[in-house]
């Protein structure tokens, strides 16, 4: 186990920035994502593309491989000492997972694949035990697919209503049109924490408060928000809480849900297969105690480690900082691309964070992703998983520059100039 979750940044400790005077060196940072080294299209890569997975550290791409060359083997079932030390890792991922969120009890937190996953297991199970016939669910307008089409399904096979609390022209929630569909048919809330679209921060704490007061779980989508700012699911109070590695610094296929013990308990399983059951007969089977109940078949244990790595790296430079530094970058964009003739931005929420969603006038947002790549600059462009978000705000796409640990002033400054460029095509 030696050396798994090792970190190189060993605590990077007080180190000084330009710009947000927060005690935090980018710099030494960036050393640490072998990435932010290469080129592409034969310029340094500047990438901010963070909102749809953002890069790895080293200590997480050697705890995977540290993982596959030292412990690999199967977890909860061998006698022998790899299957030991593999399921000593994972469940010990588990608990960095369960510290990072706060949660109360590893019991609470399952495994997934993604976010996503996470959505689907508590519409599957949750909604299946809870939601029936004339019951509402309550999601808002600003939410990705992920967030929609789950509890679409589940209002068709249930004959539930879905219902959409409405956002503002500045992206953000209408919270007195939020509290007023929230009725007594209301049987589970289901809300980003942030938007990847719009870079919205909602006021999730008021938003438990609402639904608590009516006795209605809510579900928060933390896909992105986990990455730039600390969770506490504890004193969020939120029933359901989900998140994605790939974009928490870790591995592709690794997901978290915090479920509250109290739920877990009351929902049948997900999806059924090994290690989800106590006892298996051709009449009948039991299920296995949290967390296993709901992770059935062999699970993504180097991507537990690879995530557990990310956390402890994430942790070591601190939520804190790192959310300053990118308010710091975010405040530096807006008032950059504010000033470009032409460029408006989608989104202007008071409560936001790392997320430059636009548009530009007359030019496609694909050709703008096209034009700033030769740049070396990585940003999105459509409709972000997020259709709706785009009704709202009568566009059909935008472009999306979105901002994590390791950007600097002076990528954005490239891409302001990229940008310029595409100006200049478009003239
Ligand atoms: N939901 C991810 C994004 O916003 C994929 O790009």
């Amino acid at each position: 186990m030696t050396g798994l979750r090792a970190s190189r940044i060993g605590g990077p400790g007080p180190i000084e920035v330009g710009g947000t005077g927060a005690g935090y060196d980018v710099a030494r940072v960036r050393e640490d994502f072998p990435i932010l080294r290469r080129q592409v299209r034969g310029r340094p890569l500047v990438y901010l593309d963070n909102a749809a997975t953002t890069q790895k550290p080293q200590a997480v791409i050697d705890a995977l491989g540290g993982y596959y060359s030292g412990i690999n083997s199967n977890v909860h079932r061998g006698v022998h000492q790899l299957s030991e030390l593999a399921t000593e890792a994972f469940e010990a991922a588990r608990e960095t997972v369960r510290a990072y969120f706060n949660a109360s009890a590893v019991e609470e937190i399952i495994f997934t694949r993604n976010a996503t996953e996470g959505i689907n297991l508590v519409a599957a199970t949750f909604g299946r035990a809870n939601v029936g016939e004339g019951d509402e669910v309550l999601i808002s307008a600003m939410e990705h697919h992920s967030n929609i089409v789950p509890w679409q399904m589940l209002c068709e096979a249930s004959g539930a209503r879905l219902r959409v609390a409405p956002i503002d022209d500045r992206g953000e929630l209408i919270l007195e049109e939020f509290e007023r569909l929230l009725g007594p048919r209301t049987t589970l809330v289901a809300v980003s924490h942030m938007s990847n679209a719009l870079g919205t921060v909602n006021p999730v704490e008021e938003i438990v408060a609402i639904a608590s007061r009516r006795g209605v779980p809510v579900l928060l989508d933390g896909s992105q928000a986990a990455y730039h700012m600390p969770v506490d699911v504890q004193a969020l109070g939120c029933d359901f809480y989900v998140a994605t590695g790939h974009k928490l610094y870790g591995p592709t296929g690794i997901g978290v849900l915090y479920g509250r013990r109290a739920r877990l308990e009351a929902m049948p399983p997900y999806m059924g297969g090994g290690d989800m059951i106590a006892s298996v007969t051709f009449e009948k089977s039991t299920w296995n105690v949290l967390p296993y109940k709901f992770e059935a078949g062999t699970p993504n244990i180097a991507g537990a480690v690879g995530l557990a790595a990310a956390l402890d790296y994430v942790t070591a430079v601190g939520l804190d900082v790192i959310g300053a530094h990118e308010q710091d970058l975010l405040a530096y964009g807006t008032s950059a691309l504010e000033q470009m003739e032409g460029v408006r931005l989608i989104g202007t929420a008071r409560r936001k964070a790392s997320v430059l969603s636009f548009v530009m006038e007359g030019i496609h947002p694909h050709d703008i992703g096209t034009i700033v790549d030769r740049e070396g600059v990585a940003i999105r462009t459509g409709h972000h998983c997020a259709q709706p978000v785009m009704d709202r705000f009568g566009v059909p796409a935008t472009a999306r520059a979105s901002l994590a640990m390791y950007n600097t002033r002076e990528e954005i400054d490239t891409l302001v100039r990229a940008l310029e460029r595409v100006r200049d095509v478009f003239k």
